[in-house]
Parts: C-alpha cells; structure tokens; sequence
C-alpha cells in the first residue's frame, strides 16, 4: 500500500507538520511505504483557470504540482494536513486542491474513485475549534472525488511551531489517522 502525506504549512517543523508525521509512523505501522510532500517546496503556483486538466487529467501549467497529483493517482492513500489559516485550510493546501480538477472527468465524475484519505488540522486558537471548519472544507473537495474517509483530527490551543508533541491524545488521534488510511 502506497500512501502520500501531504503537509499544508509552510513552517516545516511546526504542529502540522508534527502532526503529520506521527500519522506517517502510523501509516508504516500499518505496512504501507509513505512518501511526503511539503506543499511549500511546490513554490506559489496558482491555478490559472485554463481548465486544460479537466480534458487533459494533468496540469499543463505547473509542472512540480502536476507531478504530485499524479502521484496521488497511483497511490492507495492520501493524508492532508494544514495549519488553520483565517479559519479553514492554509493557502498553500488551497491552493494546491485548486489543481484537483485532474481528478474530474469532463462529465464530473470522479478520475480517482474509492481513494483513502485522512485528514489533519490544527489552530491557536483555545476556545472554538476552527479545524473542524478546515477539515469539513477539506472533506467535501474529498467527497466530491469519491474518496473514502477513513479518519480525521482536528486539534485546536497550539500555536508555537511544534508544541503540539506535548498533547499525547492529539499525537494518538494523528497515528490512528495514518494508521486507518493504511488499513
Ligand atoms: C496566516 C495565518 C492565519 C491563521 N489563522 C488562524 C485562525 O483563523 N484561527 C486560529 O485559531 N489560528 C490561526 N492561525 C494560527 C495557526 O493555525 C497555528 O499557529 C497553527 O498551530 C500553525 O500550524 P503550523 O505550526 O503547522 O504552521 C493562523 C496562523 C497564520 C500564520
């Protein structure tokens, strides 16, 4: 089983990014080979609203987002994981699921049906959740291209890059994630 992790934060090292990579260790507990992507090495690509990938399953306008979206093509599992940004997903997780339309068929239906994902977020904030806002952003992009949902955590209080380790439980959920989607 091959599982992509997909890290949405810039700040590599930081609570998504830890988050992300207990889910990892729980994806290989599980037997799969995961490799990762940092969403910030892809550089600032926008989607230019060409609409080439729809016809074409590819995009033809950025060359290091196309080759992660096909390598979510031939893997059997996807984990996102993104620092809540003014109350949903980060830009760069946005951004990079704008290019998702090399998912859609011309007659809307689903290029990857029946593809596993999890999903991580994480916010400063103590009081309201906004990952839970993130994460159901997140999951409906999913839903639309039939992915099936296999776990999510949604953490809320950190904001220092990585204090998150400290919260066992949060830590747990991130492992069972990766560890559902591998399953
Ligand atoms: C641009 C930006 C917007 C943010 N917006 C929110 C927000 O709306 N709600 C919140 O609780 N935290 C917000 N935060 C705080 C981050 O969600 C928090 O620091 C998180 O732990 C960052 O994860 P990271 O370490 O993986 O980057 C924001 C941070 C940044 C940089």
């Amino acid at each position: 089983m091959k599982v992509l992790a997909i890290m949405g934060s810039p700040r590599l090292g930081g609570n998504s990014d830890v988050l992300l990579n207990e889910a990892i260790q729980g994806a290989k507990a599980a037997g799969a080979t995961v490799d990762k992507v940092n969403l910030i090495d892809l550089g600032r690509e926008m989607c230019v609203a060409c609409h080439s990938c729809i016809q074409k399953a590819e995009c033809v306008h950025d060359k290091r987002t196309n080759e992660v979206l096909q390598k979510i093509k031939t893997a059997h599992g996807l984990i996102l994981s993104t620092p809540v940004w003014s109350m949903s997903m980060s830009s760069y997780m946005k951004a990079f699921m704008d290019h998702w339309g090399v998912f859609m068929n011309p007659d809307y239906t689903s290029r990857i049906p029946g593809k596993r994902v999890g999903f991580i977020a994480v916010c400063a904030s103590p009081d309201r959740n906004y990952s839970i806002p993130a994460i159901k952003h997140m999951e409906e992009c999913a839903r639309f291209f039939r992915m099936r949902v296999k776990g999510k955590v949604a953490v809320k209080g950190y904001g220092a890059a990585g204090e998150v380790s400290k919260d066992k439980k949060a830590m747990a959920a991130a492992f069972r994630v990766g560890k559902a989607v591998a399953s």
